[in-house]
């Protein structure tokens, strides 16, 4: 029943009608509680507020269905100005963004240039820019844009989801470059000719490549709210002596807030993921998929509207 539920929002997710309708309504059914915010300042507020508490961030304007290249042009000067806030606020906040957004769909000179354009502001900002990982389907153009930008650029990361059987060759072709990622699950459905289906093996498997990544001293952001994930990685550090200036945990805005406190008050770097902008329906949607019991806060949010 849970995976069927789980299915059905990650199908809800890619549609894009809906996607589209859901931009004009501004955040519903309880999207509030995982989205900061339609606009920059409100996101900004929210950053304010996570920095006090200690908390990093990363900020991500929400977009991931592009039809043109104009559009990828704007969302890309979207990003450009998140990272003009951030400069211009003094906010300890990095980037994150999706290819698509930027016209991975389109052209991939249009993506290249609209990174170019946001990595070269970035850099005047002391600003970190992640690429978030999306599904298979765009994961070997996802690793070679990185790759490419990798080597003009310092301040640009991605992520790697330990469901894709892939995954492990991944990272060891990563590694001459000493990059900087983002360990994930995944989030997308993916088939199991390509993914592991039982959750055993993708827990496995993330544990695999956290030891992989952090031994090979690579930095390492950890980002889950699975505590069997985050004790393997605090005993890992411990054993091999990793500082903690080499690691990172990461959370998404709204889930295991009082988590995320005690890992700061621990003595960890926590940097939550914070999403803010109109187009905030697939990420809505996969967050229903990845825990059922958030249907809750729709049904409340449904009485409220
Ligand atoms: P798991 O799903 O096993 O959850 C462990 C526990 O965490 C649950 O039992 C529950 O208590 C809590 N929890 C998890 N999800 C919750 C939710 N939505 N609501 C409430 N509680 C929840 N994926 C991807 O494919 N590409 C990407 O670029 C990213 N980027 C990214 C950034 C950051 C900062 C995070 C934290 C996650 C991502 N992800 C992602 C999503 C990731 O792949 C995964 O889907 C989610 O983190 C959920 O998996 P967990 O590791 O938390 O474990």
């Amino acid at each position: 029943m849970e995976q069927a539920m789980r299915n059905f929002f990650l199908f809800l997710s890619k549609n894009k009608p809906i996607t589209k309708m859901a931009k004009k309504y501004g955040l519903r059914f309880g999207a509030a509680r995982f989205v900061a915010g339609s606009s920059i300042d409100q996101a900004v507020e929210v950053i304010r507020e996570l920095n006090k508490q200690n908390l990093v961030v990363t900020i991500d304007y929400l977009g991931e269905f592009v039809d043109n290249v104009e559009e990828a042009n704007q969302m890309a000067l979207e990003c450009v100005e998140a990272v003009r806030a951030i400069g211009r606020e003094k906010l300890r906040s990095q980037l994150s963004l999706k290819l698509t957004s930027m016209g991975l769909d389109l052209q991939e000179d249009v993506v290249t240039k609209n990174m170019r354009m946001i990595l070269e502001e970035a850099r005047k900002h002391d600003v970190f820019v992640t690429i978030d990982m999306e599904d298979y389907s765009r994961c070997e153009k996802t690793l070679e844009i990185f790759k490419t930008l990798k080597l003009e650029y310092d301040n640009i990361g991605t992520v790697i989801q330990a469901y894709l059987y892939r995954t492990e060759k991944d990272m060891e072709e990563l590694n001459a470059y000493s990059p900087n990622l983002r360990l994930v699950k995944g989030a997308y459905k993916e088939s199991s000719k390509v993914a592991f289906p039982e959750k055993k093996d993708v827990d496995d498997n993330f544990k695999k490549i956290i030891k992989m990544h952090m031994l090979n001293g690579n930095y390492t952001a950890i980002a889950t709210h699975d505590d069997k994930i985050i004790d393997y990685t605090k005993k890992l550090a411990e054993e091999h002596n990793i500082p903690r200036d080499q690691f990172e945990f990461q959370m998404l805005f709204g889930i295991c807030v009082e988590r995320q406190r005690e890992l700061v008050e621990e003595g960890y770097k926590m940097r939550v993921y914070v999403p803010y902008g109109t187009d905030w329906y697939g990420y809505f949607m996969r967050r229903l998929a990845e825990r059922p019991a958030n249907v809750a806060f729709v049904l409340k949010g449904v009485m409220k509207n």
